[in-house]
């Protein structure tokens, strides 16, 4: 089948739908270093929604709330908790894109739009994929505003820059999960659609504790503008962390973003700084990770220190490191991730990991 023509110029935006988004994105300007762009809200014209864009590097952030008690947002949120709604790409020609999609099984959430201000004109679509998430398709050439018509600029509190910076510098992979059963009906489905293809699979072989295990697939364009890792739960001894996810999230979602840096130490010092929390593994992860690693650019001691996992494959070696969840359900999380070279997403540390999100996850009463 023809997909080379659903062309994904790499993601557009991420859109959150929260309870307070006021209070969110001030979460994420201190804790995570994001710098506050653009609002639209009452004070702009728009009535029933609040919505903060916020960017760092080529991340852009929107965290929106409805401010109405049926407002879909507001649903939304009372369903999911605080959420990711919008995982939105930007492609070159948005209505080829939506007539492609829907023409190859997907269902269209909003037909193409000319959306259209002093600043210029974009063209967006939506189109549904698991759960409750959407792709938004967007074609900004040329837009000049701020993120879409009816946001207006902001400028961050001047008081912000005080705070050591962060330093993310975009987008690595947003990864979903999904129902048991359903990770080939997901693959199937970006393969279809946008013609993604398989770069890894991890069986539960590969990704399992004693307790729990999972399965995984890993699309991407062939590029690495988009990678989209899928996990589903396998049977294990006692709950795995994805179904404890699907429980919690009230279906599948987005689980979480890597976020891309270029000096993971100064990133990890400044988050840590800054209060964020991340999971962490214990001392004697170091001995067994320098032996499986070897030599790196960095040092082992800031490394083990920071609480950074270090993992190699045939290309180069991956540094990486999982915030706990940012929300009060156990659901949407992040992970910092620096690549010299490796193009795997740390297999290597995913027992470890896993272990340490037991620890978290029996915390809670749900292991
Ligand atoms: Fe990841």
């Amino acid at each position: 089948m023809a997909t080379q023509d659903l062309e994904l110029s790499g993601y557009d935006a991420i859109e959150y739908l929260v309870g307070n988004a006021h209070q969110a994105a001030h979460y994420y300007r201190t804790a995570l270093g994001f710098r506050l762009v653009g609002y639209a809200g009452p004070e702009t014209g728009v009535a029933d929604r609040a919505s903060y864009v916020l960017e760092q590097g080529t991340i852009r952030l929107v965290l929106s709330a409805g401010l109405t008690p049926d407002h879909p947002a507001v649903r939304h949120q009372a369903r999911h908790g605080d959420a990711i709604r919008d995982v939105a790409f930007r492609v070159p020609d948005a209505a080829t894109a939506y007539e492609l999609a829907t023409s190859r099984g997907a269902r269209g959430v909003q037909a193409p739009q000319v959306l259209e201000d002093d600043h210029g004109q974009l063209v967006v679509a939506a189109i549904a994929t698991y759960g409750d998430t959407i792709h938004s398709l967007v074609q900004r050439d040329g837009y000049r505003g701020v993120h879409r018509p009816g946001y207006v600029p902001m400028e961050d509190d001047p008081r912000m820059a005080g705070l050591p910076p962060v330093g993310l510098t975009g987008v690595d992979h947003v990864v979903a999960n999904v129902r048991l059963g359903e990770l080939s009906v997901w693959s199937a489905f970006y393969e279809r659609i946008f013609g993604l293809r398989e770069l890894r699979h991890f069986d539960d072989g590969a990704i399992s504790t004693e307790y729990t295990a999972l399965r995984s697939t890993v699309l991407w364009d062939g590029r690495g503008r988009v990678k989209l890792p899928i996990n589903e739960p396998a049977v294990g001894l006692r709950r795995s962390q994805i179904e404890e996810f699907l429980d919690a999230n009230d279906g599948p979602g987005v689980q979480h973003l890597a976020l891309a840096t270029d000096d993971i130490v100064a990133t990890v010092r400044a988050l840590t700084a800054r209060g964020v929390r991340f999971l962490q593994v214990p001392d004697t992860y170091y001995d067994e990770a320098f032996d499986r690693v070897g030599v790196v650019e960095e040092s082992w001691e800031d490394l083990a220190r920071l609480g950074v996992l270090v993992d190699r494959d045939e290309e180069g070696y991956l540094l990486q490191l999982f915030t706990q969840p940012v929300q009060d359900r156990p659901t949407v999380f992040y992970e910092i991730i620096q690549r010299q070279g490796a193009r795997g997403f740390g297999v290597g540390n995913f027992r470890s990991l896993f272990e340490a999100i037991e620890r978290a996850q029996s915390a809670r009463g749900n292991l």
